[in-house]
């Protein structure tokens, strides 16, 4: 087959596309003929040589979900047959002709999706419902802030937050971007360029933070959670060595949490997969929750994808399409 080569760690050059061997499908595992493969920022910085594969994963073949076509099953497979339309969550190796993934993390295409739509959700879907809907336990009628409310992660977090009746505020970048949001349900936007986020949130305060930010935005969380809030991490890129004042962690009871998607073991993912088909398919198919492509490229063209997402510029996602 042909696939999306690291060829050594580095900027987008280095992917390259090369002949690779078809993986070999066993026991509850199914082929997937990849339609579509969307691109993630993880991505980028596995491709940089910062964010390696988990173990027993292609180390060199980028891509944490796809969209495609299941052309062959394993013999213990029992919610798919071959000629199904699914989208799937990886660990790796989403940027190539074929992919093996064990059955528990496909889900049928919701609605009458694309699979260029389809492939943009599993990887953001699935990190939204597990750290907001399940550690951040964000129920109806709460104040929800997203750090990065344009990224890949705010736009899946605004709808879904949005449509299960919660208040929406992000953080972005420009008021362009700020404007996108709001056109996809946020209920207001902070320019971080612009404004500081934690005067203009101090007097309501909210209830859940989902950050991807860290260092001195910790303790300006901190400050504008309200009594018992969650703020939930998923990654940091302003620095993970913080100073916390546990005090007001303690006063107002207050949890600080976070995960990392791609390493969880098989059994979560599999129960993550079911709860998304039950709370969240239904949201795409009644048209509360749709999947915002920026731009498509042919795989050929993974480089210049690459560009486009370390660009900054999108609002939306970048797949590569067949
Ligand atoms: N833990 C997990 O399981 C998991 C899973 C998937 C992704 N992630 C992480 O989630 C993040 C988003 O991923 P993605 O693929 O959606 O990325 P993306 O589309 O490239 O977005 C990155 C975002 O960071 C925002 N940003 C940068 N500096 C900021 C600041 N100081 N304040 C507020 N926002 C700021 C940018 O906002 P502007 O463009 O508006 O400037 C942009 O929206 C990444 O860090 C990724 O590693 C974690």
């Amino acid at each position: 087959m042909k696939a999306i080569v690291i060829t050594k760690y580095g900027a987008p050059e280095v992917l390259k596309l090369q002949d690779y061997p078809t993986p070999e499908i066993s026991g509850d595992e199914v082929l997937i003929e990849v339609k579509a493969a969307g691109i993630n920022r993880p991505d980028v910085f596995q491709r940089e040589g910062n964010y390696p594969a988990p173990e027993g994963v292609v180390a060199d073949i980028p891509g944490l979900e796809v969209a495609g076509t299941i052309v062959k099953c394993g013999p213990d497979v029992v919610d798919f047959t071959v000629g199904e339309r699914v989208c799937a969550l990886l660990a790796g190796g989403g940027y190539a002709e074929y992919v093996a993934v064990r059955e528990g993390q496909c889900l049928p295409i919701p609605g009458d999706l694309s699979f260029a739509e389809a492939a943009s959700l599993p990887e953001t879907v699935f990190t939204v419902w597990s750290n907001v809907f399940q550690r951040g336990k964000l129920k109806a009628g709460e104040a929800f802030l997203i750090h990065g409310g344009n990224s890949g992660i705010g736009i899946t977090g605004i709808q879904i937050a949005h449509a299960l009746g919660s208040q929406v505020i992000v953080t972005v970048g420009s008021d362009e971007k700020g404007q996108n949001c709001l056109e996809l349900g946020a209920d207001s936007y902070i320019n971080y360029k612009t404004q500081n986020f934690e005067t203009e949130l101090q007097n309501e305060g909210v209830d859940v933070i989902l950050d991807m930010i860290g260092g001195d935005y910790l303790a300006k969380n901190i400050n504008i959670l309200k009594p018992e809030g969650r703020l939930v991490h998923i990654n940091a890129v302003s620095g993970s060595r913080v100073d916390l004042d546990i005090w007001k962690v303690m006063t107002k009871r207050l949890t600080v949490t976070g995960s990392t998607l791609r390493s969880r073991e098989y059994e979560f993912k599999k129960q993550l997969a079911k709860e998304i088909q039950k709370n969240v398919w239904p949201l795409i198919e009644s048209k509360k929750f749709k999947p915002v492509i920026f731009k498509t490229f042919p795989f050929s063209e993974a480089a210049e994808a690459h560009r486009l997402l370390e660009d900054g510029s999108h609002t939306g996602k970048i797949i590569l399409v067949r």
